[in-house]
């Protein structure tokens, strides 16, 4: 069986964006895959600087998949920081790694368009070679990711060549995999959803809270009566997420048709939302309220996980020339 990683970093309870992009993509692939999920906390040690948060936000995080149908008796679901293993293969996978590439990664050019450069932290400029590691380390072959973190799983398959060139086989050669449609979901004012630009939607918002920020969504102000374009309204991007084709086309009927408003358009999505959400926001809460048993999922998994691990890293440090441990 194919094995599919990925991780998702604890920088905060995750929003639509996230769980469309990534996390409902993941957890499907446990029908027909080998699975290993983390919670990517030697990642967001980079910007999170509250061990409380960093502990609260983890359990959210492992809350959530779990909610959402992850299961940890066939995936193996750990927290990265568990896998110590990772950040020694990191260090081997920074000497054969240039500079120039990490340069062009998006997140530090950013950081330097920002004029930020000397300010930042290692850990952001480092932060594709932990990401590399991660991915190589169990043996991965597809890597279930939102559109913006393709370029780290080819910078990912670059250093694993590398390495294989240098030293002899050892690694293998992984694959991002991008649900198309829903590559970059939309946020309230219509650009990518994401934290930085506060423009996001927790579905595990209560209902009441989620329909006010439903209520923010950015529309244009053509009149109640009058016909409008559901082709080009953030309500109704997201509307098609949530629905079926029937239900999609029917509203766009009613768009076109005219009298209906998007104040109606906004609670026909909450409506929706309810629906495909409700029951596992139920879920969701009552395991926030067991962090014990979290704690004991994400430590049967650290086993697990950590087994494959030292296999992989045994490999590589043997082909570098090192005990093999
Ligand atoms: P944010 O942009 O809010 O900081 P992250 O960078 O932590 O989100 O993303 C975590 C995962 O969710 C990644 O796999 C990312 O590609 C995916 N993701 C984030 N935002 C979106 C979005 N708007 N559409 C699709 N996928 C997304
Ligand atoms: N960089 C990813 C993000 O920001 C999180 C992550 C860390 C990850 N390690 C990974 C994703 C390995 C996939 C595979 O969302």
């Amino acid at each position: 069986m194919k094995r599919s990683l990925s991780g998702i970093k604890p920088t905060n309870i995750p929003h639509l964006g996230n769980h469309l992009g990534m996390i409902l993509p993941a957890i499907s692939l446990q029908a027909d895959h080998d699975v290993f999920y983390f919670v990517a906390d030697y990642h967001a040690l980079t910007t999170v600087r509250d061990a409380e948060k960093m502990r609260d936000w983890s359990r959210q995080i492992a809350a959530y998949f779990l909610a959402f149908g992850l299961d940890p008796q066939r995936a193996v679901f750990f927290r990265q920081s568990d896998i110590p293993e990772v950040t020694e293969l990191a260090w081997m996978l920074s000497c054969v790694v240039n500079m120039g590439m990490l340069e062009r990664a998006h997140a530090w050019k950013a950081a330097k368009d920002r004029g930020n450069e000397g300010a930042e932290v290692h850990g952001l400029f480092a932060y594709p070679v932990l990401m590399a590691a991660d991915i190589l380390i169990y043996d991965s072959d597809v890597v279930p990711v939102g559109k913006d973190q393709v370029q780290h799983v080819e910078m990912t398959r670059d250093m694993a060549e590398r390495f294989n060139q240098t030293f002899g086989e050892t690694f293998k050669i992984p694959a991002a995999k991008v649900r198309e449609e829903v590559e970059v979901v939309p946020g309230l004012d219509g650009r990518k959803m994401s934290k930085s630009y506060d423009n996001t939607i927790i579905l595990m918002d209560k209902p009441k809270q989620l329909r006010k920020r439903l209520g923010l969504i950015v529309t244009d102000s053509t009149p109640l009566e009058d016909p409008k374009n559901p082709d080009t309204c953030n309500v109704f991007a997201l509307y098609k997420l949530f629905a079926t084709k029937a239900q999609a086309d029917e509203l766009a009927e009613k768009y076109r048709a005219g009298n209906f408003g998007y104040g109606h358009a906004k609670l026909a999505l909450a409506e929706r939302i309810e629906e495909a959400v409700g029951e596992a926001r139920e879920r969701y809460y009552e395991l926030v309220a067991r962090p014990d048993d979290i704690e004991d999922v994400l430590a049967a998994g650290a086993v697990k996980a950590r087994a494959k691990a030292r296999e992989v890293l045994n490999r590589a440090r043997a082909n570098v020339g090192f005990r093999a441990g």
